[in-house]
């Protein structure tokens, strides 16, 4: 008989506090700059689309933030969330490493988003906001978003990427029914939207793209704020709370990992999940943290670290990230929450401070190991999370070779249900590999702000 499965803990154990690595962090990550100026931007300049409860957490370097009582209640309809041990993929591999998941699918919108946006819909409502307005690649975000504003009584305009939107159309019902409104970007709502489908009607659209569209949309009404699904300290923070639960959950059964790994599109799951992990690093720990992304939009593992904007129009704040240009439009492969020209700061800071690698894989090998995945465990994974599948199991087959049983951690971070024509477009052998020239990125990259 196997051993156990699930290792689960009480709602009374779910953390209090987030944890937030800027503390800690040897070298402090670079400020926003003000994308006119190109000062470091302060509370003012981001007043106008966020409220200041996560301004504030934008910019501290306290070590814990409290949780709000209303956001627990809020985190207990589904947290904490099971970690599972992965015996079924294990004997597939002949592996003597044992490999662990976080399950991050078991929210109501099905993935990891949902912890930053009970946040965040809770500190715009407390500042009396009415109306946010926000981007979505996947749609899990324009979902969790959707969600969240749902439980705290606010209205969501969703933009999202045209190629998902086509591709994803329950996405979209499973946000109308929790009230939101849901266009595909570009849209004909908003100036940079309609600049857009007149350069290209056929335009597939960008994270990048659909972000300008929130954010314009937020900057030109009073009731109006943005959200943002990923990418800012913020939402790290707030995603924090997977790799805190990880850790307890782990230690319960005197376990601690060798190997922590997650995908990363603007980069949150995986800074949830790596956190308190990289913070043990810094103390001295060996540990090795994996961020995994796609090939065709290779950010961390081609990209430049530098400030540049987060969106195509320009119109956000200057981040020090790891960047393929703001004018980088990501060929349309089916994990569209990885299609995005940029990464978290925090995650670019981690990275350049030698703190974790990055893998970056083709769309076929990742959706090959979604399958072993569903096949094994059970669980048919998103789009994005079979990126974090596929390297815990190469690092598994490598513990084989090397005859080690290491320990191997990685975040689920979403189930791909309503991925299921990605999984036919897969099965039916219709998936195209994108090879990303270099002088593709190069020539993206020549486009970067002179700071
Ligand atoms: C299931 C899932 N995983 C991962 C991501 C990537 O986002 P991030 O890197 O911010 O975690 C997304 C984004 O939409 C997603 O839906």
């Amino acid at each position: 008989m196997i051993g156990q499965r699930k290792i689960l803990l009480s709602e009374r154990d779910l953390p209090k506090k987030w944890y937030n690595i800027m503390h800690d962090l040897p070298k402090p990550v670079a400020p926003p700059l003000h994308p006119g100026t190109k000062q470091p931007a302060g509370p003012d300049d981001l007043k106008p689309i966020f409220p200041m409860g996560l301004i504030e957490q934008e910019v501290t370097t306290s070590e814990y933030i409290d949780i709000p009582e209303e956001v627990l209640d809020a985190y207990s309809l589904w947290r904490p969330t099971p970690l599972h041990r992965a015996y079924g993929l294990e004997k597939a591999l002949g592996t003597p490493a044992k490999i662990y998941y976080k399950n991050e699918s078991v929210s109501p919108a099905g993935s990891h988003k949902p912890n930053t946006a009970v946040a965040q819909a809770y500190y715009n409502r407390r500042e009396g906001v009415k109306r946010l307005a926000t981007e979505t690649g996947a749609g899990q975000w324009g979902s969790a978003l959707a969600f969240a504003s749902s439980l705290f009584g606010i209205e969501v305009q969703v933009y999202m990427v045209r190629v998902s939107y086509d591709q994803k159309p329950y996405r979209k019902f499973l946000m109308q029914s929790w009230g939101a409104d849901c266009v595909a970007s570009p849209s004909n709502l908003t100036n940079t939207g309609r600049a857009a489908l007149q350069a290209n009607p056929d335009n597939p659209g960008s994270l990048g793209l659909a972000i300008s569209e929130a954010v314009e949309d937020a900057a030109g009404r009073a009731d109006t704020n943005y959200a943002l699904g990923s990418v800012l300290n913020h939402v790290v923070i707030h995603q924090s709370i997977i790799g805190m639960e990880s850790k307890q959950q782990l230690a319960s059964i005197n376990e601690y990992p060798d190997v922590v790994i997650g995908c990363a599109g603007g980069g949150s799951n995986f800074g949830g999940i790596a956190a308190p992990f990289v913070r043990d690093k810094i103390s001295g720990k060996n540990v090795d943290v994996i961020a995994v992304e796609p090939s065709s939009c290779p950010t961390l593992t081609r990209g430049k670290f530098a400030y540049d904007f987060g969106d195509v129009a320009m119109m956000t704040p200057l981040l020090k990230m790891h960047t393929l240009g703001h004018g980088f439009m990501p060929p349309s492969i089916h994990a569209g929450g990885l299609r995005y020209h940029g990464m978290a700061p925090i995650v670019s800071a981690m990275m350049d401070q030698n703190l974790i690698r990055a893998l970056a894989y083709h769309q076929n090998a990742t959706f090959e190991a979604g399958i072993l995945f569903a096949k094994t465990e059970g669980i048919l994974p998103a789009p994005e999370s079979t990126h974090a599948i596929k390297a815990a199991i190469d690092e598994a087959l490598k513990a084989k070779q090397e005859g080690k049983s290491k320990v191997i951690l990685f975040n689920l971070s979403g189930h791909g249900m309503f991925d299921l024509a990605s999984y036919d477009k897969y099965l039916q052998k219709q998936l195209v590999d994108h090879e990303m020239p270099d002088s593709e990125i190069q020539k993206a990259i020549k486009e970067l702000p002179v700071i």
